[in-house]
């Protein structure tokens, strides 16, 4: 006999319950979730005419939003682990690695600054205008405006995929396996602090039969985070075990968050099955988020080339493959990234830029297309 759906979704909000109290932090200090107005950042993002610049040549376009605030939803939702994050300092010339404090371990060496936090007329802000005092640091996110905004300028208005040498096999290929009612499937390769499944789910019906979303992150401390982010677009929790959460929302589609190294998880997914891959991965050690992420000796070959041989073997041909990565003083990633095509058929096509709102400051997202060369 099957379970009645309600059954299963108590004992999955159950669980999911008891994942979130494992994880929280007991330090009295005020909530970033209670000083906003969720619906009306929601709206801010689904509204935002965020500019499009084509006139600077080093990038395809570049983004820029025009307001900022929806940010906080995920800073909001995951500020606990947000909050946790340490940042590693390399440097650059003897290699040596300091580890600068996060807010919280901050708050348990000083408990006068939970007493100023508490004292201060914006506590959330003073999470921020205290860093330097207390010698903290609270690390940034990516930012769902700009996921939201990427997604929908390639995702929409909807192409289906068409074989470019059309052969019987592709002809056959392409009616089994891309049927026209399917969801599009997006790759979510480090989910972090939800920025793109948040803009992912506020665009879902901007695209024809909507989305599939499907991320990876060890950090099982964030998943909470993410059934919260689900909810807000109505989708449920209809299956969780230790390592995959499944969310069914009311169009019928499934998204899906695997709680384990990306490299590792995606093996069980077949070729050419995204329509479209977006992440901001870790700078090599320059975050820590928790004991539950792998540790690479070589980021590199351990790490970063897995990451795209395994996308460029997940993804359909002619498709896109976004990364917003740089180098950083931990791991210098641009010659990888730029040979991309001596070692996997992804190639290099070009860079996306996302310009912050109070600096001239452009954040490079990489663009790579699966070229597959008959
Ligand atoms: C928080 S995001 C990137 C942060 C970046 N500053 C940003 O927001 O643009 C990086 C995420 O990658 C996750 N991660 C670490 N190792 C991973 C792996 N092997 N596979 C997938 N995700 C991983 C981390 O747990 C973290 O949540």
């Amino acid at each position: 006999m099957s379970t009645p759906v309600n059954h299963v979704n108590n004992k999955c909000v159950q669980i999911i319950e008891s994942e979130r109290n494992k994880y929280a932090v007991n330090i009295m200090c005020p909530k970033l979730i209670d000083s906003i107005n969720i619906s009306k950042l929601l709206y801010d993002l689904m509204t935002d005419n965020c500019r499009q610049d084509t006139s600077n040549a080093e990038y395809i376009v570049v983004f820029k939003l025009t307001n900022d605030d929806p940010s906080l939803i995920t800073r909001a939702i995951q500020e606990t682990q947000i909050l946790k994050t340490t940042v590693t300092r390399t440097n650059k010339y003897n290699g040596k690695k300091t580890i600068v404090d996060s807010f919280w371990s901050a708050c348990e060496k000083y408990p006068e600054l939970i007493t100023e936090i508490n004292n201060h007329s914006t506590p959330n802000e003073a999470k921020w205008l205290l860093a330097s005092k207390y010698k903290y640091c609270i690390v940034n996110n990516f930012m769902p405006g700009y996921a939201r905004a990427i997604y929908l300028y390639y995702l929409t208005p909807y192409i289906p995929y068409i074989p470019s040498i059309p052969s019987i096999s592709s002809i056959s290929l392409s009616v089994d396996k891309v049927p026209a009612d399917e969801p599009l499937v997006i790759l979510d390769q480090s989910v972090g602090w939800t920025d793109r499944l948040l803009g992912a789910l506020s665009c879902i019906n901007k695209i024809k039969n909507g989305i599939r979303y499907v991320g990876f992150d060890p950090n099982k401390s964030l998943r909470s985070g993410c059934v919260d982010v689900m909810k807000l677009f109505g989708q449920e929790l209809t299956e969780i075990t230790d390592s995959y959460m499944e969310f069914t929302g009311t169009t019928g589609n499934k998204h899906s968050i695997h709680s384990e190294p990306f490299e590792q998880g995606i093996l069980e997914y077949p070729e050419n099955y995204f329509d479209f891959a977006f992440t901001s991965p870790p700078y090599g050690t320059l975050e820590i988020y928790s004991p539950m992420n792998p540790v690479y000796k070589n980021w590199i070959e351990d790490f970063y080339k897995p990451l795209l041989i395994q996308t460029c073997r997940v993804l359909k041909p002619h498709k896109f493959c976004l990364l917003h990565l740089d180098d950083s003083s931990s791991c210098n990633v641009s010659d990888l990234l730029i040979a991309v095509n001596t070692f996997c058929d992804l190639k290099l096509v070009g860079k996306i830029g996302l310009l912050g709102m109070m600096s001239n400051k452009i954040r490079t997202v990489w663009v790579f297309q699966k070229i597959i060369t008959e």
